[in-house]
């Protein structure tokens, strides 16, 4: 039994590797407007294999939207996406099949399906995708389930369940085919710190064992400086920062101080506006609270 188990095992891997030696996502003047805002302006930037990149920015800043153009999901405006060396912004319906193959997507909410199983849920891709028998099915989905520390919830369904084990749950979806790379939209926003942890963790340790590169859209302060090999700030349509935890901690630019230390003031200015409202309504912060006690 087990030797046939290997032989259906090795067909479902394989396809969602990767061919070329360069890097695993380039993104090329990538140009996206929303009616008259410029979300992204002309984005250019390289990932390599097996690391894991962060990218952060103020909310409304096109992580998600960027997100969005890498898989293939939306449409740029201009410039090219290439994953494993192959432009997917030109590519044929097959060849972005055989692109869609090589990674995995956690997005915010999980999004997995309220009416089937967790174990479920992780089948659904491969079922999806491939045509392995049901035995190995399953044994790749408890796999994948003990991966992320979920082998005791396979039977439980996702209304049963905690927003953290749904987050893991829907880990265990993105890598049910083992992609090559791994995208993540906020996959801690709504966690305990302890949970964020344990999500951190396993970020790191998919991409360290299993050679995933690992793409993470965070606002996490602590997990950016846990997880990052390299964090890319995106502000204003443009890449504005790129470079280790540690050169990020050391930056002088405005823009990264005010962001990574959480400042109301600064060239960030939808805060400020908020900043401005909240001293209309409540009086200046800086004075002190006696004084504060009046309106006007
Ligand atoms: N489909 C759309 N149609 C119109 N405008 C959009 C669309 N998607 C995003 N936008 C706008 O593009 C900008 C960037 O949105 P995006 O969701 O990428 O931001 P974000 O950086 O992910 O923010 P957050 O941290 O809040 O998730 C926002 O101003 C948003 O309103
Ligand atoms: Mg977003």
């Amino acid at each position: 039994m087990a030797g046939s188990t290997n032989i259906d095992m090795s067909r479902a891997r394989g396809e969602g590797q990767l061919r070329s030696q360069g890097p695993v996502i380039k993104v090329e003047h990538l140009t996206k407007t929303y009616d008259d805002k410029v979300v992204l302006d002309d984005i250019s930037f390289e990932l390599a294999r097996g690391r894991v990149y962060v990218i952060m920015g103020p909310s409304g800043c096109g992580k998600s939207t960027l997100l969005r153009m890498m898989i293939g999901a939306e449409a740029a405006d201009a410039g090219h996406v290439y994953l494993d060396g192959v432009d997917t912004t030109l590519a044929d319906k097959k060849t972005q099949e055989e692109a869609r193959r090589k990674f995995g997507v956690l997005f915010q909410s999980a999004a997995l399906l309220n009416g089937l199983t967790v174990a479920e849920n992780v089948a659904l891709p491969i079922r999806q995708h491939t045509d392995l028998l049901k035995s190995t099915i399953d044994l790749m989905v408890r796999l994948k389930l003990e991966l992320v520390g979920m082998g005791d919830a396979a039977e439980k369904f996702p209304y049963e369940i905690s927003g953290g084990m749904k987050k893991r749950a829907g880990l265990a979806r993105a890598i049910a085919l083992d992609p090559a790379i791994v995208f993540y939209d906020e996959p801690s926003a709504g966690l305990d710190p302890v949970m964020v942890g344990v999500i951190d963790k396993l970020i790191k340790d998919l991409t360290s064992k299993l050679g995933i590169t690992s793409v993470v859209i965070t606002h996490e302060m602590p997990s950016i400086f846990r997880i990052a090999d390299e964090a890319i700030m995106l502000f204003g349509g443009k890449v504005v920062f790129r470079g280790s935890p540690q050169e990020l901690r050391q930056s002088r630019l405005p823009i990264v101080r005010q962001f990574i230390n959480g400042d109301p003031e600064g060239p960030i200015n939808a805060p400020r506006q908020l900043a401005e409202l909240s001293e209309r309504l409540f009086g200046s912060a800086k004075k002190p609270a006696i004084d504060g006690g009046g309106t006007g």
